[in-house]
């Protein structure tokens, strides 16, 4: 097994001592060279300083760099649907027309969660029928208004609990699961009121290994496919801890079972984070390093059904993690002023299978 830490560590050179051909490497080049659509990040854009930071859009707006764009938080319930039927769509034309602009895909993200409603919506009184009208509107609102503009959209995000049961939500809480198929039966709908081709997803985390979740999501694509309601693709996540990510044979057996059920697979929010400092020792991100490798590795693994790699913001300077978890951070594949880290080489070789050939 090729093992990237120890080539990493035992280099004669620096640690950027890597395959010369791939020091100059574009990572989204080398994914569409080698049968994915895309390879792609997460952006927090706009209203965040990100929006204005040259440096940090030159890497985003480079398409050599980047075939895909998943709006972090625009598309979501409290930004897209401020008041009951009132519907804001700036946030999510700036990431599209961004995108588009570059060639680049959009996954659209996401439709129903339990996270970042509207208060409207969270401090209402509902029956399960009034709730539900609220979900339809929503999910159809959003998915005509946008049509194929979305590559995919992710219609229900993190609905089950890691021992596969499914998640407190105010959706679960009034309705019950039947509104993981209820949003679905919606999304295909309006996907068909725009007669565009525009991919359904269920996206989780903790899915990326066998487990009680993830053959949780199994049942739930099979449910879905018994009642013949849309479900093209399963996202997973894939939020890791530097160390502890699933073996490369894990993350393949998890992505095989959803490519037998006839779902694509996605790699939707890559990122691998150190739960404390500090997180530029060149151990530290040699294992780092490692992790990318195997997940991506994995994704290669299984054919073109797995369809991109996206990671959750490529740099440390804008991270999530470090408001998430206090403490934590060093999860991205560039630094925090904008350099790429052995995890940016690493994710090279894993997508081209050229090994380092100078270490
Ligand atoms: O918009 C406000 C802004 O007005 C305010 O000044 C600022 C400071 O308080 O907060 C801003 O809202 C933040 C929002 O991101 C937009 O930047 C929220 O506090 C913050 O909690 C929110 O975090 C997002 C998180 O989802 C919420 O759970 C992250 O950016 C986003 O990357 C993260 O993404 C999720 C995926 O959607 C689903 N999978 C897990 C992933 C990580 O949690």
């Amino acid at each position: 097994m090729f093992n990237m830490a120890e080539k990493l560590l035992n280099s004669s050179r620096n640690r950027f001592c890597f395959n010369k051909s791939l020091q100059l490497a574009y990572l989204n080049d080398l994914a569409q060279d080698n049968g994915k659509l895309w390879f792609g990040t997460a952006a927090d854009i706009p209203g965040t300083a990100e929006q204005t930071d040259k440096d940090y859009l030159r890497i985003l707006t480079n398409p050599k760099n980047f075939g895909e764009i998943t709006p972090a938080n625009m598309m979501k319930f409290m930004y897209t649907e401020p008041q009951q039927n009132v519907f804001n769509y700036t946030g999510g034309d700036y990431v599209l027309s961004l995108a588009e602009k570059n060639g680049m895909r959009v996954r659209c993200h996401n439709l129903v969660w339990t996270s970042q409603i509207s208060d409207w919506v969270t401090s209402g009184t509902w029956t399960a029928a009034t709730l539900t009208a609220v979900m339809k509107n929503h999910i159809y609102n959003l998915v005509t208004h946008w049509g194929n503009r979305c590559y995919s959209w992710d219609v229900v995000n993190e609905a089950l609990n890691s021992d596969g049961t499914f998640s407190s939500s105010i959706w679960y809480d009034t309705i019950g699961p039947e509104y993981i198929f209820l949003a679905f039966q919606f999304a295909q709908e309006a996907v068909k009121k725009t007669g565009k081709d525009i991919k359904l997803y269920y996206n989780d985390y903790g899915i990326e290994n066998p487990g009680t979740k993830t053959t949780a999501a199994y049942n739930l694509v099979k449910e879905l496919q018994a009642r013949k309601i849309q479900i093209d693709g399963v996202g997973l996540e894939s939020h890791f801890k530097v160390g502890s990510t699933p073996s490369v044979a894990a993350q393949v057996a998890a992505k095989k079972g959803f490519l037998d059920l006839g779902v694509d697979v996605a790699i939707t929010e890559l990122d691998v984070r150190f739960v404390a400092a500090p997180y530029y020792t060149a151990a530290g991100e040699a294992t780092q390093a490692q992790n990318y490798y195997d997940s991506v590795v994995s994704c290669m693994q299984v054919g073109r059904r797995c369809r991109g790699i996206t990671v959750w913001d490529f740099d440390d300077k804008y991270s999530w993690v470090p408001s998430a978890f206090a403490g934590q951070g060093g999860a991205d594949i560039y630094n925090e002023t904008l350099q790429r880290k052995p995890a940016y080489y690493a994710i090279a070789e894993a997508i081209t299978g050229v090994p380092c050939t100078v270490c």
